[in-house]
């Protein structure tokens, strides 16, 4: 059966369609556009909500925000077009305010990017990864992005985030993406060998897609898939926020989670990990210093955009017996906001670190530690999905100067 995709495309610019036509005129005798060119916003907002459009094309110019108004007024139509951004490089001041304008617009709703002049194998992957290989009028919506961060070292981000990501697999498909770049342990924790790193990601980053992230991943026998960091500092330095965002957003169309752990360190690649998740579990132990630099690590998190709907505090005992005597109320005070989740002490976590088998899949008894990952798998699960980060910046931003801004007051970071 002819599939027909009808296309919208929002530009000044004839060139534009013109390069459209020619990218997709041999995609084959089973798919058909029937294209629509309108020049005003207006105009565009008014078709794509009285007829149906299948793929919305808006060459982005120098403004990001009439492609962010687009996907805000078109959110809630009934048939929602695939929005797609055109851009030239050229336009954009700089690489830092191009990813920061694109990490926006996926933050708004955007599904993907072409570059101009527009490529023929581009255009194509693209029509053929959100309209067609899924067959469906519809694109899927997007997997959950739940990310692990903390203000010190060794509090528990991994080993929480680690066998969360295991007992989530078992409620849907889970990509944990090990982004602790310089100092990744999840491979070890799952006892896994893998071929590939972030860093092979980074030298394919241009022509990513969900096929070549399948390829790229490596499997545990609890069905969760893992991208773990590179091995090495010299590999790690490749892994940018480009890197992670594309893996990221390509990573949340394959799968139901994604899960990502982090470094103690509040640099571009965390800031790009915040802003697609949308969840971040903040974890600390229950050491006076880590609280401390807890309270100033989530109020630096709401600066960035991370609002208290999408954030949540894991009070991680890693201490034995009374541990340090501190509760969770004083926690809570300390915080000036509650305490979502306590994980008790385990000793059989270290123990299951130096097997390679996450504690919670070597368990055969629900034990109070296995409770309390519970909760947090449960609550990753039934936890709302609003669109990521609506309150943040409007204006383009290199990430720098918001990590600046962000971090006046100063971020602990670094082992204890
Ligand atoms: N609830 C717990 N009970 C006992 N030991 C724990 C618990 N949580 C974590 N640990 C142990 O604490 C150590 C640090 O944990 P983990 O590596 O998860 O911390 P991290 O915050 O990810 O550290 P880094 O910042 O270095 O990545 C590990 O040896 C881990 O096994
Ligand atoms: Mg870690």
């Amino acid at each position: 059966m002819q599939r027909t995709i009808q296309t919208l495309i929002l530009t000044h610019d004839p060139g534009l369609v013109t390069e459209f036509t020619a990218a997709t005129d041999d995609i084959g005798d089973d798919v058909r556009f029937v294209l629509h060119v309108e020049e005003d916003e207006r105009r565009a907002i008014r078709h794509a909500t009285e007829r149906p459009v299948d793929l919305l094309i808006v060459d982005l110019g120098q403004d990001i925000r009439q492609a962010k108004r687009l996907a805000q007024e078109l959110r809630g139509v009934d048939h929602p077009p695939v929005l797609v951004a055109t851009y030239r490089r050229q336009e954009f001041d700089g690489e830092d305010a191009l990813s920061a304008g694109l990490v926006e617009l996926l933050r708004s709703g955007l599904r993907d990017f072409l570059s101009r002049p527009l490529s023929r194998p581009e255009v194509q992957a693209l029509i053929d990864r959100e309209l067609l290989a899924r067959g469906e009028q519809n694109p899927r919506s997007v997997g959950k992005v739940l990310s692990f961060v903390g203000s010190k070292g060794g509090v528990g981000k991994s080993t929480v985030g680690i066998n969360t990501a295991v007992g989530l697999s078992r409620s849907g498909s889970v990509l944990l993406v090990d982004a602790s770049i310089q100092h990744g342990v999840a491979a070890d924790l799952l006892g896994l060998t893998p071929e590939a790193t972030l860093a092979d990601v980074a030298r394919e980053v241009d022509r990513l897609d969900e096929r070549l992230l399948a390829g790229l991943v490596t499997e545990h026998s609890s069905g969760l898939h893992l991208l773990p960091a590179p091995s090495n500092a010299i590999d790690a330095a490749a892994v940018d926020e480009a890197v992670i965002t594309r893996v990221i957003s390509v990573a949340r169309r394959a799968y139901d989670f994604v899960v990502v752990d982090t470094f103690p360190l509040l640099d571009s690649v965390t800031l790009a990990i915040l802003d697609l998740s949308h969840l971040t579990f903040t974890v600390l132990n229950d050491s006076g210093p880590t609280i401390n630099g807890s309270a100033e690590l989530l109020r630096v998190l709401e600066r960035v955009g991370v609002e208290r709907s999408r954030s949540r505090v894991v009070l991680n005992r890693t201490h034995p017996g009374r541990g340090l005597g501190i509760t969770p109320t004083d926690v809570a005070t300390r915080l000036d906001r509650p305490v979502d989740h306590v994980v008790p002490y385990s000793r059989s976590v270290l123990s299951a670190a130096n097997s390679g088998k996450p504690r919670f899949i070597s368990l055969n008894r629900m034990g109070a530690w296995q409770r309390a990952i519970n909760r947090v798998v449960k609550d990753a699960i039934t936890a709302t999905i609003s669109p990521v980060n609506e309150s943040a910046p409007t204006e383009l931003q290199p990430d720098r100067s918001r990590i600046q801004a962000a971090t006046t007051g100063g971020v602990e970071h670094g082992a204890q």
